[in-house]
């Protein structure tokens, strides 16, 4: 079994978690507290020992890597030239709506959702149209009737977080296969950030569907983005990648980098392809250790404020945290003056929310959940 508890003092190693705020005690930005694969690691070590470091490009054995990852993790044969390599899924959020939309054309999706979502139509001068997720029988999903009626002639793209963050849902084949066929109805791009699928906590029960498991018809307007850094602890590093079916969609979309983008990280490939290739043993015993960890803060919170609402966390080690039926008017403040520092709902697109990280060692989550409780459930 991998150690995933012996803490790891992180403060004054340039981390943005541990060092942005370092009089708080940090469970926010999605990292983790842990060591990544060990062979991450050497392929790292091995090609920093090679001591030059020009201009990179995808070497074959990752390309290779990548294509029997998308076979055996989500059974698509991905040719070649499909692949778009990135320095990271944000910026390709930003070139969709880039590509995509032009002054006063509309960007949409469902809330709460992950930051950028809600910014990058600005990049295209673009304007945002949102509609919550609701509850249907304890489990988060799409309002269909409400996106119907928030989708105008001018939307060009919706934007998709599965498994979704903040609130860890993997959502159903019935559910991507309907919101693709809105899609479709509504001549929009389906970009589908899967940025989190490897983390799913049960597949068994919650497997992963992808945009690229559509149907060809449906699949032709996806762009999915995915990336091995969520899962490998290695998003300090930069990199993801872009599928994408189409030829022309394809097209749109790389032309739209036009020069703002930097070469990718020569380091990076190398880790990616070391992630994908030799990780899944390690990445196992993290779902296993991230599962107690899931368990413990949700059975914490429902027992000790339940008043506060934990959705079933079905992937991520991000937990959801809502507040609106307490008596406490600013939870984010309150955890702050306690010493906390955990990510505010308001820039998810709900205030009175908090998400908390638990991808950290158990014994830390506990002591976290003791200062986090009385506070806010007082
Ligand atoms: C849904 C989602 N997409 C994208 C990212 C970040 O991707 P990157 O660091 O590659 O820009 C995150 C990070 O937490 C995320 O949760």
């Amino acid at each position: 079994m991998t150690d995933f508890d012996t803490p790891i003092a992180r403060r004054g190693t340039g981390s943005l978690k541990w060092d942005k705020r370092p009089e708080l005690n940090p469970l926010w930005v999605a990292d983790m507290d842990f060591v990544s694969p060990p062979e991450v690691i050497e392929a790292i070590r091995s090609r920093v020992d090679h001591g030059v470091f020009g201009y990179a490009q995808a070497h074959p054995s990752l390309v290779e890597t990548l294509q029997s990852y998308l076979q055996n993790r989500i059974g698509y044969s991905a040719p070649e030239e499909e692949i778009v390599h990135l320095g990271g899924l944000v910026p390709a959020l930003s070139l969709a709506a880039r590509a995509f939309g032009k002054a006063g054309d509309k960007v949409l999706t469902c809330t709460p959702v992950y930051p950028p979502f809600l910014g990058i139509h600005h990049d295209a001068a673009m304007e945002l149209l949102t509609v919550d997720h609701v509850d249907s029988g304890g489990k988060w999903t799409f309002d269909w009737q409400a996106l119907e009626d928030k989708v105008t002639p001018d939307t060009k793209i919706f934007v998709l977080s599965n498994p979704q963050n903040p609130m860890g849902r993997v959502f159903a084949e019935d559910e991507i296969t309907q919101l693709a066929t809105f899609c479709e109805k509504h001549d929009l791009i389906l970009l589908s950030d899967e940025i989190h699928c490897d983390l799913i906590l049960d597949e068994e029960k919650t497997p992963h569907f992808s945009a690229l498991n559509l149907s060809e018809a449906l699949r032709d307007r996806t762009i999915t983005l995915l990336a091995p850094s969520k899962t490998y602890n290695i998003a300090g590093l930069g990199y993801a990648f872009a599928v994408i079916p189409n030829d022309s969609i394809r097209r749109r979309f790389t032309a739209a980098r036009g020069h703002t983008l930097p070469e990718i990280n020569c380091i990076a490939y190398y880790a990616a392809e070391a992630a994908y290739k030799h990780g899944e043993p390690w990445r196992q015993d993290l779902l296993a250790y991230l599962r107690t960890n899931r368990d413990l803060l949700t059975s914490t919170i429902r027992e000790r404020i339940p008043g506060a609402k934990v959705p079933q966390i079905e992937a991520t080690y991000l937990a959801w945290i809502d507040c609106t039926a307490l008596q406490i008017e600013n939870p984010i403040r309150a955890v702050e003056d306690a010493g906390l520092y955990l990510s505010d709902g308001a820039f998810f697109g709900h205030p009175r929310c908090v998400r908390m990280n638990f991808g950290t060692q158990t014994e830390r989550l506990k002591s976290a959940l003791d200062t986090f409780c009385p506070v806010v459930g007082s």
